[in-house]
């Protein structure tokens, strides 16, 4: 039985594990998976001998309805690491329940990888970012403020995973988290580590990287002025609309997270002109050849 697909709740557990195995049955297995966001879907151009299957076809995915989100499952390797990439996802401003919102990312994380790569497309609300920068995620502030996975596990009193420890610590112990209400708290979201081998990666093929904090609010429109001066003075870097809720449920699921936002506008305080979704997935387009190369570069160090 597959152990993370046991953290999950009864009735989510059926839902994943009939998508577990309609993939596995096509072949789909991967060391590292990666998740990638508006305009950034070009990286499935890097994956060598891609087997990919649409959203559409697999049991119980939501389609995604953002236009240029093609919306597949593509499996192969890049750089030499057998990667799962999802091209395109759902986002919390869709309206969907968090059992549809987080299926395909609970889907990934019960296919067997070891590591995440989140990614996205942001506002840059630090004064020294510039549409086109990458920036490494050390934190996030959520925005959303309700628990996402509220219902969807097993034991929700049950710590976070740390690296190389059992996803579940012995049974007298989630007894006595359970009867206290708490759960144990997660020192780092993102993986450290992870986060400095990106930088690494960064630094040898010559893309400019930041690194901070992701703010992810609930959208779809761009954030209002007051928003803007609001999120700085709380020390937000970037700011988008997604990866807090996936990040979440990867740590839970013992998968570790490294978050990468790709600044495609800066967030303007005054003088804001309007943004449009497609700005937004133009600069997409501009920076992910750098995501691509900084990506290629990162994968063998994980
Ligand atoms: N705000 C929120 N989400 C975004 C932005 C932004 O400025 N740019 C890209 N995604």
């Amino acid at each position: 039985m597959n152990e993370r697909l046991n953290l999950l709740s009864d009735s989510w557990r059926a839902r994943v594990g009939e998508a577990v195995d309609f993939l596995k049955g096509e072949g789909f297995h991967g060391k590292v998976g990666l998740i990638l966001g508006s305009g950034l879907g070009n990286f499935v151009d890097a994956v060598d001998d891609p087997r990919a299957v649409d959203y559409g076809d697999i049991p119980g995915y939501a389609t995604t309805s953002v236009a240029e989100h093609t919306g597949r499952l593509v499996c192969g390797t890049a750089a030499g690491v057998p990667v799962i990439v999802m091209q395109g996802r759902l986002h919390p401003y869709e309206g969907l329940p968090s059992e549809e919102l987080l299926l395909p990312t609970a889907v990934l994380a019960c296919l067997g990888i070891e590591t995440a790569v989140v990614t996205n497309a942001a506002g840059g609300l630090n004064r020294f970012y510039t549409p086109g920068d990458l920036m490494v995620i050390r934190d996030q502030l959520d925005f959303h403020f309700n628990d996402p996975l509220r219902g969807l596990l097993t034991h929700p009193f049950a710590p976070v995973p740390e690296k190389g420890q059992p996803l579940l610590p012995p049974a007298e112990e989630l007894a006595a988290l359970a009867a206290i209400g708490r759960s144990g708290g997660v020192s780092h979201l993102f993986d450290p580590d992870l986060a400095k081998l990106l930088v690494e990666a960064a630094a040898e093929s010559g893309v400019p990287m930041h690194s901070g904090t992701y703010v992810s609010m609930y959208g779809p429109p761009y954030e209002a002025k007051a928003e803007i001066g609001m999120l700085r003075r709380i020390a937000g870097d970037a700011v988008g609309m997604s990866t807090a809720p996936e990040t979440v449920l990867l740590k839970r699921l013992g998968v570790n997270p490294v978050g990468l936002s790709c600044i495609t506008n800066p967030a303007r305080e005054t003088g804001q002109p309007q943004l449009s979704h497609q700005d937004v997935v133009e600069v997409g387009i501009m920076v992910r050849s750098r995501m691509a190369k900084l990506l290629l570069a990162f994968l063998p160090k994980v």
